[in-house]
Order: structure tokens, then sequence, then C-alpha cells
């Protein structure tokens, strides 16, 4: 449910500079490295950022980012904090995706 809140606050954000703006990058990355590239990188040949660069990527969107690391936790039974998960779309946004 906090969860929910947290991504409705910030698709409902009007004309929000930056998506993920809030979020605190470095402490993404902290979390995002210990918690979610060693099964990306094994899925690719050891490179975990290519999961997100790759040409088929999913994620199109800061909408989509958002969820898609939502269900991402939410299916690993991470109990990430909804901070965290800020906090992480705060790095791979800055770091790959660069969605305004
Ligand atoms: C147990 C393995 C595993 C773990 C751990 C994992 N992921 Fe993933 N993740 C995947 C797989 C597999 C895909 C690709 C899904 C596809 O292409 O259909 C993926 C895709 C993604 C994508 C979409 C990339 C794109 O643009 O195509 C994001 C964002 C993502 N994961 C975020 C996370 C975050 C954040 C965490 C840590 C909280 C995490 N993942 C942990 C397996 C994992």
């Amino acid at each position: 449910m906090k969860t929910l809140i947290a991504l409705l606050a910030l698709l409902s954000a009007p004309a929000f500079a930056a998506p993920f703006d809030k979020g605190d990058a470095k402490a993404g990355k902290a979390t995002h490295d210990k918690q979610c590239n060693a099964c990306h990188a094994s899925r690719f040949n050891g490179d975990a950022g290519k999961i997100y660069t790759r040409a088929d990527h999913r994620v199109k969107s800061a909408a989509s980012l958002a969820q898609m690391i939502t269900t991402c936790n939410a299916n690993l039974g991470n109990n990430l904090f909804p901070e965290d998960e800020l906090n992480i779309g705060a790095h791979l946004n800055g770091t790959f995706y660069k969605f305004k």
C-alpha cells in the first residue's frame, strides 16, 4: 500500500522537473548493486548494465521504470521501502534511462 501511494505521488506530481529527483542516487546504487546486480549480470555475461541498455529493453518511461522496480522488488520479496525504490529509480534513471 505504501508503495502504491509512493507510486501515485510520483505519477501525479504536477510537471515534476525530473523523475526520481527526490531520490538519493548514491544510496540507490548501493542498494541496487547489492540486491539487483548479480542476477541481472548472470543473464548478460557478467555485464549487469546490459539489461537496461539492450536494444529491446522493456522500460520506456519513468512510470514504467517505477513500476518495474516495484514489480521486481515484490517478486523477490526483498521488502525494500518505497524510499529505497525511489533511490534505485534515481540511480537507474540517472545512469541508464535519462527520462526527463
Ligand atoms: C532473480 C533475478 C533478478 C533479480 C534479483 C532482479 N531482477 Fe530485474 N530483471 C530480471 C530479469 C530476468 C529481467 C528481464 C525481464 C524481461 O526482459 O522480460 C529484469 C529486468 C529488470 C528491469 C527492466 C530492464 C529493461 O529496461 O528492460 C528493471 C528496471 C529491473 N529488472 C530492476 C530490478 C531491480 C531494481 C532489482 C533489485 C531490487 C532487480 N531488478 C532484481 C531479473 C532479476
